[in-house]
């Protein structure tokens, strides 16, 4: 069997670390893509001279252009601008479209049946830009925050109790900013409902935490947004297509009617696999949720209603 492809546009941070990961992970072979001269090439070599110490051997390529990345499996577009403190993940809206519309026409071109999972913030609106211009199907393209913002409230949950993070699970649902909605009665430590284990306000404390996570990191680098874990999480949704694992995570996905929410991108648990977003586990929501739910989503339309492609 070919070994897979990823590309990952953006050399940044996000995407560095993202083909770091790919790379001990033995994904397959990787092109990182940029548009700034050298940095793809030298960061894509470095990793490259570190294959032969035991860690992966698989292809790292860096490229300023997208010829090298044809016929790619996964693509993984982080190409956009970082917020800075006190900005929101809204505020990058205009010019993270023109950059992620740009990116997608020229993945699209060299890859036509790749997968896209999109990491650019705002993460749901550009996550519908990559749909509308790569005309692929909804199966196809995917946002990845679901999975980081269960993660860091996982993370969380493991500190306030003394566990070890293996045994949490949390589920976040909604859009990747500030009305993301973080599920307690689904999130549990070796199954047991955090609700049996916390108190309302602990709770309270770790979902408030998990909803301004981003924004605690932005705080203390000043320069740029977190890329670890969100590199972490995007290649392990990655591997769920490549491994065709059936993961059960909540992502970015286009709903059509689900939920009552037609037409957007929004955070929801999903079965990722080899056929991509492969089905949309739709839970029973209590009324509140519910509303939180359906809050958030008109706030991602909102942002897309601004977008003109
Ligand atoms: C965050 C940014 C990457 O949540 O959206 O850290």
């Amino acid at each position: 069997m070919a070994r897979a492809k990823i590309t990952i546009v953006g050399a940044g941070n996000v995407g560095a670390t993202a083909a770091h990961w790919a790379a001990t992970k033995e994904l397959g072979d990787v092109v990182l893509v940029d548009i700034i001269e050298g940095v793809p090439q030298g960061k894509a070599l470095d990793l490259w001279e570190a294959a032969p110490v035991g860690l992966f051997d698989c292809r790292m390529i860096g490229s300023n252009s997208y010829e090298e990345t044809a016929d790619s499996d996964v693509v993984i577009i982080t190409a956009g601008i970082a917020r800075k403190p006190g900005m929101s993940r809204d505020e990058l809206l205009a010019t993270n479209t023109n950059i992620v519309k740009s990116v997608t026409e020229e993945c699209v071109k060299a890859s036509p049946n790749a997968f896209l999972i999109v990491v650019s913030n705002p993460l749901d609106a550009m996550t519908w830009v990559a749909k509308q211009v790569s005309g692929f199907p909804k199966e196809r393209v995917m946002g990845m925050a679901g999975m980081l913002d269960s993660a860091r409230f996982r993370s969380f949950v493991a500190l306030e109790l003394d566990v070890s993070v293996e045994d949490t699970f949390a589920l976040v649902m909604g859009g990747h900013g500030d009305t993301m909605v973080p599920l307690p009665r689904y999130s549990t430590v070796a199954g047991i409902p955090i609700t049996e284990l916390m108190t309302p306000e602990q709770i309270d404390r770790i979902v408030d935490r998990t909803r301004n996570a981003g924004a605690e990191i932005v705080g203390f680098l000043k320069t740029g947004s977190a890329y670890y874990s969100p590199a972490a999480c995007v290649v392990e949704m990655a591997e769920a297509i490549i491994k065709d694992k059936k993961r059960i995570t909540p992502c970015a996905a286009y709903l059509e009617g689900e939920y009552g929410i037609d037409g957007v991108y929004v955070g929801v648990p999903i079965k990722l696999g080899a056929g991509g977003v492969e089905e949309i586990l739709e839970l029973d929501l209590t009324d509140e949720e519910q509303a939180m739910l359906h809050k958030s989503a008109d706030h991602v339309r909102d942002l897309v209603d601004q977008i003109s492609l």
